[in-house]
């Protein structure tokens, strides 16, 4: 709302000020009698030099806008009441025409680029990864909805040193069946094998840099068996990501790069940015660590794979920004990455966003995928399917299409537990939790939309454009303010880039609605009863939009 009051202050401004300046000095008063919005004029005063009251009365008394009702000046603060019965009518009538678009900004001609995801190959899909996959997707649909064109683009874990450690340990003691079996274990258990013959024989780790050197050579039977590893890998992956319902628009992952280095190489060269260090090259950045570019034999690095990264994307997408979802414990290399590119002279580092995220807890510990702690999100998705499926058993046994309705829940609620925290918060891992209908959680939300359906259902309501709104009942005006901050929780929450924002906001609306469906009779045949019912309408429809950001599906029923 306050979006909207400061585009009518603006209007009865006359001076040069923009709706963000303004929306900025709105406040809440503190008592009803003294309106829904404060507008205090004491900045005003300062800059024309004259008296808040006198400015208060005069912009006061240009403000001629159908959705005020009153306009109050007290003490230099212009006092504003809104017509409620007005902003509910255009805010419901603006959800009954645009449904699902409610909120859809016009598309901007601009490219976004999202990194994420990007698990790395031969190991298995962390917890961390999860964090990314579902962060990630729910910025892109969330860039999407404020009307960019997204690429999503998967920066798969599929180069380095440790592919020649599993080509030597999968040559010395690996299992063509018991890989084809189960490819992330079998290579995961070759892996840390490796490591620990390593310990005791140095030579070990000679011939994992012989075979890494093959592999970079194009030599035939090395890189046969990396491409094996990393087919084998993907199915997995695939599999993960069609349960959550995620696509890519490019798997365009480390190896991907293997041949558009050396020219960034040459350019840091030229323009005079690398240095020798332990015969090493790096760049030398102020207020941190150099980054790392070429190892002594000539290998390069992570870093200098996001370096061809972004050129190549910049190059290729034209983004107006590069989103990098990765979690915190990578802040340092970004940093240093994006330095290095500004060093280069390329305004457009400035465009390059890591958005970082906290860890994933289990009953406060982190959850870790190496040391025998392996915890498989195979298995994570698999038990939260088959609790929501005990829980609809419990609740709801004559459902139909059961199955499907506990993938759903069981999925959704693992998502959401993931996207309602500030994502820079680490995450508590509860399944029991996450699963409540109760609490603030991905099932309480599908419950309440679901719930809205069947009262739809009954009264067999159909949406049209000529539903006269009435006056709503007092307890309905916040949904309506609610419903009609939705566009600008939107646009927040990619300027934030933390999807966390439209969590909130559902559960916030979720919250609201139950309160007013608890002491307000919906389908009683009066006047208002249309009213209501498109209310009810509204409230599905931006429940359902806001969880469909999130990549959480909104059931019917359940
Ligand atoms: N594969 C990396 C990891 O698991 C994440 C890659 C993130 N993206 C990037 N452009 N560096 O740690």
């Amino acid at each position: 709302m306050n979006r909207k009051i400061a585009e009518i202050l603006l209007h009865a401004v006359e001076e040069d000020f923009t709706v963000q300046e303004i929306e900025k000095l709105l406040e809440k008063p503190k008592y009803e009698h003294l309106g829904d919005v404060a507008f205090p004029c004491f900045t005003l005063a300062r800059n024309f030099k004259r008296s808040p009251n006198s400015i208060a009365e005069e912009i006061g008394s240009n403000i001629n806008d159908p959705f005020i009702q009153k306009v109050q000046v007290v003490g230099g603060y212009i006092n504003l009441f809104l017509n409620k019965v007005q902003v509910t009518k255009e805010v419901l009538r603006e959800i009954t025409l645009l449904k699902g678009k409610y909120g859809q900004k016009q598309n901007n001609n601009e490219n976004v680029v999202i990194d994420f995801s990007s698990p790395n190959i031969a190991k298995p899909f962390s917890m961390g990864h999860l964090r990314s996959t579902v962060i990630g997707n729910a910025l892109a649909n969330i860039a999407e909805k404020n009307g960019y064109y997204v690429l999503r683009v998967n920066h798969l874990g599929d180069w380095g040193t440790q592919f020649g450690k599993l080509i030597v340990a999968y040559r010395l003691w690996g299992a063509k069946e018991q890989v084809e079996a189960a490819p992330i274990e079998e290579l995961l258990k070759l892996y840390v094998k490796f490591h620990d013959e390593a310990e005791m024989c140095e030579d070990l780790n000679d011939k994992a840099r012989a075979a890494f050197k093959a592999l970079e050579e194009n030599e035939q039977s090395a890189l046969e068996l990396w491409s094996w590893f990393k087919r084998a890998s993907l199915q997995e992956f695939m599999q993960i990501y069609e349960q959550l319902n995620i696509q890519f628009n490019a798997y365009e992952g480390e190896a991907f790069y293997n041949d558009k280095m050396q020219s960034i190489v040459d350019e840091l060269k030229d323009k005079q940015l690398l240095t020798q260090s332990d015969g090493a090259n790096v760049v030398r950045l102020e207020d941190m660590p150099p980054c790392l570019i070429t190892k002594q034999d000539g290998a390069t690095l992570y870093a200098t794979r996001d370096l061809a990264a972004a050129f190549y994307r910049q190059a290729n997408y034209k983004p107006s920004k590069i989103y990098y979802v990765v979690g915190n414990e990578q802040t340092l290399h970004f940093k240093q990455v994006f330095h290095v590119i500004e060093k280069m002279g390329y305004s457009w580092s400035k465009d390059l966003q890591h958005v970082p995220f906290g860890m994933m807890l289990k009953d406060g510990k982190k959850m870790s995928t190496r040391k025998g702690r392996v915890i498989l999100l195979k298995d994570v998705l698999k038990e939260a399917v088959e609790t929501a499926s005990k829980n609809i058993e419990e609740k709801n046994p004559s459902l139909r299409n059961k199955q499907e309705i506990a993938k759903q829940v069981g999925i959704g609620a693992v998502i959401f537990n993931d996207l309602k925290n500030y994502r820079l918060n680490d995450v508590e891992f509860s399944l029991q939790q996450m699963l409540n209908f109760e609490g603030e959680t991905g099932p309480y939300v599908q419950y309440t939309h679901a719930r809205i359906h069947s009262i739809l259902e009954k009264a067999k309501f159909t949406v049209h454009e000529e539903i006269p709104i009435e006056e709503l009942e007092e307890s309905a005006w916040g949904i309506v303010l609610l419903l009609e901050q939705y566009p600008q929780v939107i646009s927040d929450s990619l300027e934030q880039a933390d999807p966390s924002i439209v969590a909130k906001y559902v559960l916030q609306l979720a919250r609201v609605f139950n309160k007013y469906y608890a002491h307000t009779k919906i389908l009683v045949e009066d006047e208002k009863m249309e009213s209501r019912l498109v209310l009810c309408f509204s409230v599905a429809t931006v429940l359902k939009d806001g969880m469909r950001l999130l990549g959480v599906q909104s059931p019917e029923s359940m």
